[in-house]
């Protein structure tokens, strides 16, 4: 039998779209099933899931319907029962393959004590390029970029112990940009930070969208969805609803109450500036599009 690979057509595997940054993995899933070997209950039940390089995914769900799960299968900690997943039309069941698809996907966890793997600031992060196999000099150029992109560079020398929760995520942060992967998942990555290093985790997260990166975000918190493309939500190890996060963020507060979410309060705003009349449906639930919509009403 042929293998699954040449089963799916080209296009899928390759060539999402011309004009999305080539530098985006894409991140492809087809009936995949999962079941943890001590576990009776199959903890993903036939995921069909298509991710285009550069999109940004909100990954949504109540505690243990699988989110975590679903991310380990696109770096290959995991791989599908049944089913397949490729990433960049590399099915992750080719063990040869397994480094080539962790240096295009990386992970960022929500305890950044979980990632630190070294004890000084810069060793921690030359320890993802340095498993890449890279000559030193280039891990050095590697480490110097990352360090400045997330702050932390004045840090280098520095105990990782001496940093606080919030440096200590953009640290592990740095050792994933350090790899230069196509596609970040972050599984719940800001949850345990104040709202000062939250901004700043997300603002760096931004950037890298903007640059062509593949981002799939698994949170609780509707407000550090709104610059996602699309939303995702999964409930008992199957997808409940999908499609564009301006539609979901425009579900009605209860309903998606009923959903488990609250809606943030800047989607709140935009509903009613929309119900009065004052602001046209297809406005993004963004302060500064709304600003200027209001503006142009003067
Ligand atoms: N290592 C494991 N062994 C057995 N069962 C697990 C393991 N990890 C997670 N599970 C179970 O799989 C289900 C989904 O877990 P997870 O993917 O972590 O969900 P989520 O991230 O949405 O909270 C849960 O019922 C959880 O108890
Ligand atoms: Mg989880």
């Amino acid at each position: 039998m042929a293998p699954v690979s040449a089963m799916l057509p080209r296009w899928r595997l390759y060539s999402w779209s011309n004009n999305l940054m080539s530098s985006g993995t894409t991140l492809y899933l087809k009936g995949a099933e999962f079941q943890y070997p001590d576990n009776e209950k199959k903890v993903l039940k036939g995921i069909d899931l298509e991710i285009r390089a550069g999109e940004w995914i909100a990954l949504l769900g109540p505690n243990g319907s699988g989110k975590s799960t679903l991310l380990k299968l696109f770096n290959a900690l995991l791989l599908p029962s049944q089913g397949c997943c490729f990433i960049d039309g590399i099915n992750t069941n080719e063990t040869k393959s397994v480094a080539l698809i962790r240096s295009k996907v990386s992970i960022v966890f929500q305890n950044p004590e979980d990632q630190i793997v070294a004890s000084v600031v810069e060793e921690d992060t030359a320890f993802g390029p340095e498993n890449l196999g890279l000559r030193s000099d280039e891990i050095k150029i590697r480490v110097k970029e990352a360090l400045i992109s997330v702050g932390l560079w004045e840090k280098r020398k520095h105990a990782v112990s001496s940093l606080s929760g919030g440096q200590k995520q953009r640290l592990a942060l740095a050792g994933v940009f350090a790899i230069r992967p196509g596609s970040l998942l972050l599984d719940e990555a800001m949850s345990m930070l104040d709202p000062a290093s939250r901004k700043s985790f997300l603002d760096l997260i931004k950037r890298e969208h903007s640059s062509g990166c593949t981002i799939v975000q698994v949170t609780h918190r509707l407000d550090e969805i709104l610059n996602s493309d699309r939303t995702v939500v999964i409930t008992d190890g199957q997808i409940s609803w999908q499609g564009k996060t301006e539609n979901f963020l425009s579900i009605s507060e209860n309903e998606l109450k009923d959903m488990g979410f609250a809606k943030p309060p800047v989607a709140v705003l935009k509903e009613e500036l929309v119900k009065s009349g004052i602001i046209p449906g297809s406005t993004r639930s963004d302060i500064g599009e709304i600003r200027k919509k209001l503006c142009l009403l003067q």
